[in-house]
């Protein structure tokens, strides 16, 4: 493995540690090093696309926390200059680590708030000991949360510090804290039912005894991976692409390539995860306003953990540092972010004959084996696993392992269950969806596509069907963003083929990629709710847009108490033309969450995914090339001849 520092940036590159301290550095001297300067991010500014020998750019998020001002900043780091500010009144970013710190430390103190847990009949030592939960608020259109910048703290007990406190909630007492003026500024305190009395562990000495039958399983790799990393440059079979963590959005995927007959051909700019939300079903004073958005609210990439071998990522592995700023302008190493490893896939293709003449039978088989990169983030309760899959039969795959803890609620033993489902004696789990954006700056063989939905219908009974049998599949291309925003149909199998009209493949059709939607499930609030207009890119499965540097998050840029209507729906009205454009696909994947016992006290890994496999991209099965694995093919006695690359090592 070359390590970053051996090999020269990349214009796509993430920032380096030092660069970040820099660009920091000549941020907070051209404010004249305020000490109230923090730093929410400092990325990589990616230069506008095809440019030659762009200057290195860092973007900055800074937060004056005594003047409670947002601004935006962009160093040029060859020049070593501030060469933008813009300031964002109005706007609330994330909250700090800080603030957080400070907020849980206003409503520990706060009179009213301890004298409400007091009146729940908690003592000084239980109120000490209890656990404050800090939320994003989303926007009712109180003044609290339109002109202040506010979190919510809700409260659960433990009986020791590292209990897991979501299993005593101290149901509907809320303490809403401003985290600029660092004062409480109401307690809501309505009757509500008691706190379970104890809560289900998870941790060690919790889950025992162990089942003792398991044997080992050793994943070995004695020539070491099939693939290369460069700095950020991944190659694994004909695959390429460029791999890196952003502090907002987490795992960045760029330039996604395929090796074929000598040529690198195209197919995705950058893939990552854009925005997301986990809106909550109940009407209750300490449930209704839970709409993470736990990339543009919380920031997924300063959240991600550090893997470690054997645990989280088995065989052999190799990782990627991430590197994100501090709040005072350092720079964090998050080390082994990334990590990347090849898994075997079970099948790739298989074909069996039956001969005539009594020889028997011969299979022809490949086996799959797949690249995987992934990270993992904790946001609060939940964790989230980020998998990108590649595949050699052309194909690639993301997908979400949501992990965690549910979020609970305090019940009466005899709740009726309407927007909850009962987990455990006096405690529920509350209905919810996760739904995640995904931007796929699409360029099949060129920056130019066409976005096409396919619909397969049966045709028109009559004398065209006289059996009544036939059907096809109608291709719509989605003309521009007017008719964007598209459902999933399962009835019409509908997917969506980004094909490059302006190339033909050797057969004389446009190569193409399909996007194929995983389950989903659409939001179930509706659409005069805050929730659906604050998050509208949740309402649709798919929206395409005409590239612009400037729509990053679908959501807009802080949907931390956003107003309706940012984001998506905003550039959706320039009615762009997507014809052979640069297109832009938003994805959503949604998981629907009615909690079970069993993902309680911690949830088994639930799965969402989507893919894009190749359409017409290549003339022929792209895995015909894959060598069998050894024994697994007939000798050539039996008329066949073994393949030519028949060992162990063929496909380094
Ligand atoms: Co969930």
């Amino acid at each position: 493995m070359v390590t970053e520092a051996a090999t020269r940036t990349h214009p796509l590159d993430p920032l380096s540690a030092d660069e970040i301290v820099r660009a920091s550095t000549i941020i907070s001297g051209r404010f004249g090093s305020p000490d109230s300067l923090r730093f929410l991010l400092v990325a990589a500014l990616e230069p506008p696309k095809g440019a030659a020998n762009p200057p290195r750019c860092a973007e900055a998020v800074c937060i004056d926390i005594d003047a409670g001002l947002t601004t935006e900043v962009i160093v040029d780091l060859d020049a070593g200059m501030v060469t933008s500010v813009t300031e964002r009144p109005g706007v609330q970013p994330p909250a700090l680590f800080e603030e957080y710190e400070r907020a849980e430390a206003t409503i520990r103190t706060d009179v009213g708030w301890r004298s409400a847990m007091r009146g729940r009949g908690l003592s000084d030592d239980q109120i000490d000991l209890s656990f404050i939960h800090l939320w994003p608020t989303g926007n009712f259109g109180s003044t609290w949360e339109t002109e202040h910048r506010i979190l919510k703290g809700i409260v659960y007990l433990r009986d020791e510090p590292d209990d897991n406190a979501y299993g005593r909630p101290v149901e509907g007492l809320i303490a809403i804290v401003d985290l600029a003026e660092d004062r409480v500024l109401e307690v809501i305190d309505e009757p509500s039912p008691l706190p379970p009395t104890s809560s289900l562990r998870f941790d060690h000495d919790h889950g025992g005894p162990h089942r003792e039958d398991l044997r080992p399983l050793d994943i070995v790799q004695p020539e070491g991976t099939s693939f290369s990393l460069e700095g950020h440059l991944l190659r694994w079979q004909k695959w390429q692409m460029r791999v890196s963590l952003h502090p907002r959005e987490g795992l960045v995927l760029h330039q996604i390539g395929y090796e074929d007959n000598g040529q690198l051909r195209p197919i995705c700019y950058r893939a990552s995860l854009a925005e997301m939300v986990v809106p909550y079903g109940d009407a209750s004073v300490g449930h209704y306003f839970k709409n993470a958005f736990d990339s543009g609210e919380c920031g997924i990439g300063r959240l991600v953990n550090s893997l470690e071998l054997g645990c989280d990522c088995l065989g052999e592995i190799v990782y990627l540092d991430g590197v994100v700023t501090d709040e005072r302008g350092g720079a964090r190493t998050i080390e082994n972010a990334i990590c990347i490893h090849e898994e075997d896939a079970g099948l790739l293709w298989k074909h069996t004959y039956r001969h005539p003449d009594q020889r028997g039978t011969q299979s022809w088989l490949r086996r799959s084996r797949r690249l995987v990169i992934s990270t993992i983030a904790t946001v609060d309760n939940y964790d989230y696993g980020f998998y990108w899959y590649f595949y050699q039969d052309g194909s690639w795959e993301h997908e979400v392992k949501a992990t965690g803890i549910v979020q609970t609620m305090a019940i009466e033993d005899d709740d009726p269950q309407v927007t909850r489902h009962k987990i455990g004696s006096r405690l529920a789990g509350v209905h919810h969806q996760h739904f995640l954006s995904f931007r796929l700056d699409m360029e099949v063989d060129g920056p130019e596509n066409t976005v096409y939905e396919i619909d397969t219908v049966p045709l028109p009974l009559g004398p065209e069907n006289p059996y009544h049998n036939t059907f096809t599949a109608l291709a719509t291309p989605i003309a521009d963003e007017s008719s964007s925003g598209r459902e999933v149909n399962s009835s019409a199998a509908r997917h969506w083929r980004i094909a490059n009209d302006g190339v033909s493949n050797p057969i004389g059709e446009p190569p193409a990629y399909v996007l194929m939607p995983g389950a989903t499930v659409s939001m179930m609030a509706d659409e005069r709710s805050m929730i659906a207009q604050r998050a509208a890119f949740a309402r649709k499965q798919l929206w395409v847009t005409s590239y612009d540097p400037m729509q990053r998050y679908p959501a807009g840029d802080y949907p931390a108490q956003s107003e309706p209507g940012l984001g998506l729906p905003e550039w959706i009205d320039a009615k762009r033309p997507l014809q052979q454009a640069d297109v832009v696909l938003w994805y959503t994947v949604g998981m629907n969450h009615l909690v079970r016992p069993e993902d309680w006290p911690v949830m088994p890994v639930q799965r969402a995914s989507f893919s894009l496999k190749p359409w017409g991209f290549f003339d022929r099965n792209p895995g015909l090339d894959v060598p069998p694995p050894d024994h697994c093919e007939p000798d050539a006695e039996h008329g066949q001849d073994r393949h030519a690359h028949h060992s162990h090592n063929s496909h380094s």
